[in-house]
């Protein structure tokens, strides 16, 4: 594995992207929602560092293994708490595609907040296939497959303290 951000690295953007978000919102109150399972490390260290009245919640976002549709997505809302008229800020790890973000914000704008909002920790360059762009993004990197800091291959690597890149050879 070849590390494309350290834990020093991923603190200190993280801390400017919640710098950032908390400009933008000049201390109005503030919905949170994380996709499961990859913004957790991210959503934990993220809210942290916000002084603003906050709300949590999640969604998961998965996408059907088998399907032949690209970008076709299982979106779970039962964790989410009421969002209506309220300010939301998604949370994901990474805006590859952007089919997840694309998809989860028609479904949360149909719930009628008072406006929606995405950050992500990453974003993937020569990779988008929607109109859709991310508001906030921590990082931008090249175009490899990334584990660690909450991000997975077949479900591991989410605990590693920094990003790395797996090689094609390692999969
Ligand atoms: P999108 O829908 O194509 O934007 O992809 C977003 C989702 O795909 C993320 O929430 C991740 O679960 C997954 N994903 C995309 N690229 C990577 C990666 O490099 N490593 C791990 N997961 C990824
Ligand atoms: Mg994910």
């Amino acid at each position: 594995m070849k590390i494309l951000l350290s834990s020093d690295q991923l603190r200190e953007g993280v801390e400017r992207l919640a710098g950032e978000i908390s400009t933008y919102y000049l201390g109005q109150p503030l919905t949170v929602v994380g996709v499961l399972t990859g913004s957790v490390v991210l959503l934990a260290d993220l809210i942290r560092q916000f002084e603003l009245p906050l709300r949590v919640g999640l969604v998961q976002a998965s996408s059907y293994r088998d399907s032949t549709m690209p970008g076709e997505l299982a979106i779970n809302t039962d964790l989410l708490p009421d969002i209506r008229d309220r300010h939301v800020l998604l949370v994901d790890d990474i805006f590859d595609t952007g089919h997840t973000l694309d998809r989860l914000t028609h479904k949360l704008r149909a719930l009628g907040p008072a406006s929606l909002r995405s950050a992500v920790l990453l974003r993937k360059h020569g990779r988008k296939a929607t109109a859709i762009e991310p508001d906030h993004v921590a990082f931008e990197i090249p175009n490899e497959f990334v584990v660690g800091y909450g991000l997975d291959y077949r479900d591991m690597y989410r605990n590693l303290p920094y990003v790395a890149a797996i090689e094609p050879g390692e999969l």
